[in-house]
């Protein structure tokens, strides 16, 4: 190659900023070192790498995190979901309400089942089920000839969505509440853990969400031992006294031993990862509250923060995120279309009123890189890239 070219490309490579992780894996890696190894080594020689001893003590360690009394783990938040729907016989017939900015998977585990989802629309502020919207999808449905039977909040970008306003309408209307805590887990809501908020909740151990295993994962917590017992017959084809004796149509929904044994020493420095996020977020707030709309947590409330959003003025984004990806600095649209408008859910019911703040949101929305080992130095990178591009 001619020197000269190298050079330059030499030249050029230094100036150019080191890339910045949306989510950073790898430095969490570092931090759990040999212990991760070590504890998928104990797996590797036992050799029970379905329904391991790993696996109930998983579920007794997330038990004792979150309050619930029992926890039953599963392959991932899209068969948490899934089975709870199942074991609660939701079926044909019935409306179950989901909110419309959200993962696919919250109204695509209710369309699995043959229920209808009814799409609500979201709160201005919180981004999570509005409970106005909820009242009004009800009504959507019955008039639509659906049986009200549950409803989905979910706890969107890690902060618990507005749970007594919720149970309240639940309990007036007889629907069944399934939190949906994906991104949640390890939030609070008065003081109280997500998982022991709602009758059950299912949550996400995908490698992105606050607490992630090393493929996909999931789990239900609940405090009700008759609903755990149908979902870990659910879990299992729907298996009675033993695996070949056959009792209702089920999933295979098994949580590897693998993943349950790197969650097991993941779940050992979660509280701290948590506080680290936090003092990512207030400083993230601190220095972008005058140029954009940063997230806002509701009284009473605290957030994992599985993502960092904020709002920008319409049509203002698609430049914000080319300053910022020129800068080595990725950002993500979560979620870029509400779920009423994706096509194979275009023909379900939304509430009366329609979802106007979640179309809105879709267009405005953008994540910015958030995860517990951002340094300060990293983080002013960020805000100052992020305030350039805002304000020039
Ligand atoms: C809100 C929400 N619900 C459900 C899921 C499904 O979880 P999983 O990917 O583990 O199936 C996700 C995951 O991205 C999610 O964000």
């Amino acid at each position: 190659m001619n020197k000269h070219l190298t050079n330059q490309s030499l030249t050029n490579q230094s100036l150019r900023p080191e890339p910045v992780p949306l989510i950073d894996l790898a430095a969490q890696r570092r931090r759990l070192g040999k212990s991760v190894d070590e504890a998928v080594s104990r797996v590797l020689a036992h050799c029970q790498f379905i329904n391991g001893p790993e696996v109930a003590q998983l579920e007794a360690e997330l038990a004792a995190f979150s309050g619930a009394k029992h926890v039953v783990t599963c392959a991932s938040g899209t068969d948490a979901l899934l089975m709870v729907l199942m074991a609660k016989g939701v079926g044909r017939g019935d409306a179950v309400f989901c909110p419309s900015f959200t993962f696919c998977a919250t109204g695509e585990a209710v369309a699995l089942t043959g229920a209808t989802p009814v799409f609500v629309d979201v709160d201005e502020t919180t981004f999570n089920m509005d409970p106005g919207s909820l009242t009004r999808g009800i009504a959507t449905a019955t008039k639509s000839g659906l049986k009200p039977r549950a409803v989905i909040p979910v706890d969107l970008f890690g902060q618990s969505a507005d749970h007594d306003a919720i149970a309240g309408i639940a309990e007036a209307e007889g629907l069944f509440v399934l939190d949906d805590a994906a991104q949640s887990f390890g939030a609070t809501y008065k003081n109280r853990r997500i998982g022991a908020l709602a009758p059950a909740t299912a949550t996400s151990f995908f490698p992105a969400k606050p607490l992630g295993c090393y493929g996909d994962g999931g789990a239900v917590l609940t405090d009700d031992a008759e609903l755990a017992q149908v979902m870990r017959s659910v879990r299992v084809h729907g298996e009675g006294r033993d695996k070949y004796d056959c009792v209702r149509i089920g999933l295979n929904g098994r949580l590897d031993t693998i993943q349950a044994a790197v969650l097991l020493e993941k779940l050992k420095i979660f509280s701290e990862e948590i506080v680290a996020r936090e003092r990512v977020a207030r400083r993230y707030s601190a220095g972008l509250a005058d140029v954009a709309v940063v997230p806002k947590l509701a009284p009473g409330t605290t957030s994992v923060w599985a993502q960092y959003t904020i709002r920008l003025a319409p049509g203002a984004r698609d430049a914000f995120a080319a300053t910022l990806k020129s800068q080595g600095i990725p950002t993500a649209i979560y979620y870029p279309i509400p779920l009423h408008r994706q096509e194979p859910y275009r023909r379900f019911p939304v509430a009366e009123g329609g979802a106007p703040v979640s179309e809105r949101l879709a267009e405005e929305v953008i994540s910015l890189p958030m995860h517990g080992y951002l340094d300060e130095t990293t983080q002013d990178r960020v805000i100052e890239a992020a305030r350039q591009a805002l304000t020039r």
